[in-house]
């Protein structure tokens, strides 16, 4: 009897999603290095904790594989490519990053739509919410530099953002759960 409650073709997407958040993983790491290079101590331990957050991403679906009976697979990841000359070309990254794991989200939903796996359907939708959060998080980010003055940022600025991203939250909270009293 066929156990695997996974369809060839979905199984397979599954485990592309799995490889390219490891990848993600890998970028921020690379980029949370070129950060602390350049002296921002706080930049790079957000972006260390982010690279966490990603092989976590992995993790989760790795196990999801394994509950529907399937078969997961660890593949090579590249090594990182692409690194920023300045903070604003950083922070671009990270949403560029995003917007380009949202869209292999939206096509893990789409294929399962197609293949009518509703369960696969449930579980990718933890992943649309959670790429809401970190685009979010990526939009912010890019927002605090351009307060801060963007490429013409001072010291002082960049010093006080730095600190400020060494103890920011990980999580952001979403519009779903704003209210008039409390418009987050
Ligand atoms: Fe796992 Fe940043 O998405």
């Amino acid at each position: 009897m066929n156990t695997n409650r996974l369809s060839k073709t979905m199984q397979a997407s599954l485990i592309k999603q799995m490889t390219k958040e490891n990848q993600a993983s890998q970028i921020y790491l690379a980029l949370g290095i070129w950060a602390d290079s350049q002296g921002y101590g706080g930049v790079s331990n957000f972006l260390f904790r982010h690279a966490q957050e990603e092989r976590n991403h992995m993790i989760k679906i790795m196990m999801y594989i394994l509950e529907r009976g399937g078969t997961p697979m660890v593949e090579a990841v590249e090594a990182p490519k692409q690194l920023p000359k300045n903070m604003t070309e950083c922070f671009n990254l990270v949403l560029q990053h995003e917007i380009d794991n949202t869209n292999a989200i939206y096509g893990l939903v789409n294929q399962s739509m197609d293949e009518k796996d509703w369960a696969t359907w449930n579980f990718a939708q933890w992943f649309v919410k959670e790429q809401i959060e970190e685009e979010k998080l990526a939009l912010e980010l890019i927002d605090k530099l351009k307060i801060a003055g963007g490429d013409r940022a001072t010291d002082e600025s960049l010093f006080a953002l730095d600190k400020f991203l060494g103890d920011a939250p990980d999580e952001v909270t979403l519009a779903r759960t704003s209210t008039a009293d409390n418009p987050e």
